[in-house]
């Protein structure tokens, strides 16, 4: 993974990540529920400033993933609840970039931050049954399942369940403790 690199999603970085979304459309449409609100660069940047205002309140924060220098996808905490230590996050990746590791890598890199650098509790991930893949990366950082929302999410034109995944942060210590 040496030439991933993750930082929080700047304006500068519309131009690129519209280009990325525009290309994987069809692919992103399958799982992600605002696709088809991002049809212009316009769009994409109206997100970009709602991130940085969110950003600066510390109420979430979206990190672009930059393979040698490109956007090839994104990892975000939708919200911060400060108050009960809690966060969750969300991702896509452009699909010529899938079967690498490298939103396992992300995802693991930023959990990190979460439990030891900003000492929350709990990190939740909910995935639609049927997406094997993303609900693979929740397994594979040993996140427990808890449950599923039944018809939790509109997707353009019927309803998915959520399987709602956790985390907590002595899980993660004890985990890496036995690595
Ligand atoms: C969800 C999504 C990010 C998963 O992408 P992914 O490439 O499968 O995930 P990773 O980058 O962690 O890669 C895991 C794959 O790399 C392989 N791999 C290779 N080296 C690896 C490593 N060091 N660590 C982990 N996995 C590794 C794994 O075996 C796995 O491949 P497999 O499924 O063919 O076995 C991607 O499918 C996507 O963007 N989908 C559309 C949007 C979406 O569904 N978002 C989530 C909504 S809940």
């Amino acid at each position: 993974m040496g030439d991933l690199v993750l930082r929080p999603v700047a304006l500068s970085d519309t131009d690129a990540l519209f280009q990325v979304v525009d290309a994987n459309r069809a692919y992103l449409r399958r799982w992600l529920p605002w696709v088809d609100s991002s049809l212009s660069v316009e769009d994409t940047r109206k997100y970009r400033e709602i991130s940085a205002r969110q950003h600066a309140a510390r109420e979430a924060l979206q990190v672009v993933i930059l393979l040698a220098g490109e956007p090839i996808g994104m990892v975000g905490f939708h919200r911060f609840d400060w108050a009960n230590r809690s966060t969750s996050i969300g991702y896509w990746l452009a699909e010529a970039h899938q079967g690498h590791g490298y939103m396992t890598s992300a995802c693991r890199a930023l959990i990190e931050i979460v439990f030891s650098t900003w000492e929350l509790n709990r990190i939740e991930i909910r995935c639609a049954p049927g997406n094997t893949r993303s609900r693979a990366i929740p397994e594979r950082l040993g996140f427990r399942i808890e449950g599923t929302h039944r018809s939790a999410e509109w997707l353009y034109d019927h309803f998915e369940d959520l399987v709602v995944y956790s985390l907590l942060a002595d899980e993660f210590t004890s985990s890496k403790a036995t690595r």
